[in-house]
């Protein structure tokens, strides 16, 4: 970002006339250059209190293995996006509207943003002065803000937004441009390169989308649509979806490009609709058949559906792996092509609307509470649906994936945090703690899992506890051996 953008704003402050101090003035730690020159002044306009000074908010909420993701001294409550895609261009233009609570006395708060160029920040409607480190963007709004009120924060900026790369994956992490169109990919970082943003589950909030496209094309996005979409004076059109239900940032999903959207129909309180790519609509419609069915078996298993909409966006790329994002997976081609083969990955991608998006993992290093029980939830499918018991599956994989399950799932690293063991002795571990403490308490804790923590985030140790509760036994041994040690325990 260019320093001609910085804006310093001096802020008088009052109790001055009595005790004789003239003004405090807030500037950002690193605003020492010379072109960050102070450039407006506000007047004071009270003469009864002293002006809140407040300190600054945290970089990074102190995950262990991200600790520069999120940041402290505020909750948001919720995001407004406005994206305007230029598809010949591969660029956006955005403006994110955050409605924030403070939880501290606030002189100056981070966003996390990566890439792009930011071209104003407004604060309760007050031009904010902003630099930008790495990923974190520093703003400093013109008055500190009281810990409890709250506050709206106004981003404007620009770009083309470039994918993070994070450890051995194969993608990087954010908004993925394919030609003209365009769908996102997070996990577990990537949502900063397209709008700013708290970047951590922990700070979850509601989200509304206002996406203008050119007209020949179609924009998904999490929730609901609103309405018609709008056209705009120069061949576009503006959809919105809003989503009601809280959200982790790495779950949004904005999808752009030459999709049908279908209505599918589904079980009572569920609205199914799908974003097919119009390449292969009609294929996917088959592949996509037992969507219903799923929902009703995985309600059965870990109660009711969190949220009042889900559906699948397929995208016309073989992306390799698919994304649970919030009511809308992210799919690809291979999906779709690979028909009822499908239905495993699905029933997971589906299962993570329970375990994963209504209860995220507290950091990045329980990743295992949503892989593991996704996983489980597929073998679980399988039992209540005819195939072989979750017992049989366990052991299959015990026997067929000997060679990647010998690296603890609870511990996997940052760089590999989708590795097989996850996944795999993550189920695993489900199996062995079901045979452990039986049927009932093991179902029971499914569904208390995800009552006792929805719309929020729950730990590895929250999960010991309440089984540990449940069960009425002593689960740390069988946890620290499935979860932590080097080399899979057997399944007898
Ligand atoms: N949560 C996704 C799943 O359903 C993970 C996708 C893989 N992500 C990655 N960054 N490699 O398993
Ligand atoms: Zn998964």
């Amino acid at each position: 970002m260019s320093r001609r953008n910085l804006v310093l704003v001096v802020v008088a402050a009052v109790a001055a006339i009595v005790v004789g101090v003239a003004a405090l003035v807030l500037r950002p730690d690193d605003s020492g250059s010379p072109e960050s020159a102070t450039s407006s002044s506000i007047a004071p306009t009270s003469t009864s209190t002293t002006a809140l000074v407040g300190s600054p908010g945290a970089a990074g909420v102190g995950d262990p293995y991200f600790p520069e993701l999120g940041n402290g001294g505020y909750d948001v409550i919720s995001y407004d996006l406005e994206l305007v895609w230029d598809a010949d261009a591969g660029r956006l233009s955005g403006s994110t509207t955050i409605v924030a609570e403070a939880t501290q006395d606030l002189s100056r708060f981070n966003l996390d943003l990566s890439g792009l160029e930011v071209l104003e920040v407004l604060v309760r409607r007050q031009p904010a002065t902003f630099v930008r480190e790495g990923r974190e963007l520093v703003v400093t709004p013109a008055t500190a803000i009281a810990e409890g009120s709250s506050f709206t924060t106004e981003i404007r900026y620009e770009g083309r937004p470039e994918p993070i790369r994070i450890g051995t994956d194969l993608f990087g992490s954010g908004w993925q441009i394919d030609g003209r169109e365009a769908y996102v990919a997070s996990e577990p970082a990537g949502a900063a390169t397209f709008f700013p943003v708290n970047d951590h589950p922990t700070d979850k909030a509601t989200y509304s989308f206002n996406v203008t496209a050119p007209a020949d094309q179609v924009v998904a996005a999490n929730g609901m649509l609103v309405g018609e979409p709008v056209a705009g004076p120069d061949g576009t059109l503006t959809w919105t979806y809003e989503t009601d239900d809280q959200m982790a940032s790495y779950l949004v999903q904005v999808a752009i490009g030459d999709f049908e959207l279908w209505n599918a129909g589904g079980p009572d309180l569920v609205y199914v609709r799908h974003a097919l790519h119009r390449s292969f609509a009609e294929q996917a419609k088959v592949t996509l058949e037992r969507t219903g069915e799923m929902i009703e078996v995985l309600s059965d298993v870990f109660g009711p559906y969190p949220f009042d909409v889900y559906g699948v966006v397929a995208v016309d790329e073989p992306l390799g792996f698919a994304l649970e994002t919030q009511t809308l997976t992210l799919i690809g081609s291979d999906v779709v092509a690979n028909g009822r083969a499908s239905d495993d990955l699905l029933v997971h991608e589906l299962a993570h609307q329970w375990v994963g998006n209504a209860v995220s993992p507290a950091t990045w290093r329980d990743i295992w509470l949503n892989e593991g029980f996704a996983t489980y939830a597929e073998w679980i499918f399988l039992e209540r649906t005819g195939g072989p018991t979750a017992a049989e599956s366990a052991r299959r994989y015990h026997r067929l994936g000997q060679d990647v399950i010998d690296d603890p799932p609870g511990e996997p690293g940052s760089e590999e945090l989708f590795a097989p063991s996850v996944y795999l002795r993550g189920g695993m571990t489900l199996q062995a703690l079901r045979e452990t403490i039986g049927d009932d308490a093991f179902f029971t804790l499914l569904r208390r899992w995800v009552s006792d923590n929805e719309d929020k985030t729950a730990s590895t140790e929250d999960l010991v506890k309440l089984a540990e509760q449940i069960s009425g036994k002593d689960l740390d041994q069988l946890f620290n051996d499935w979860l932590y040690a080097k080399g899979a325990p057997s399944l007898g």
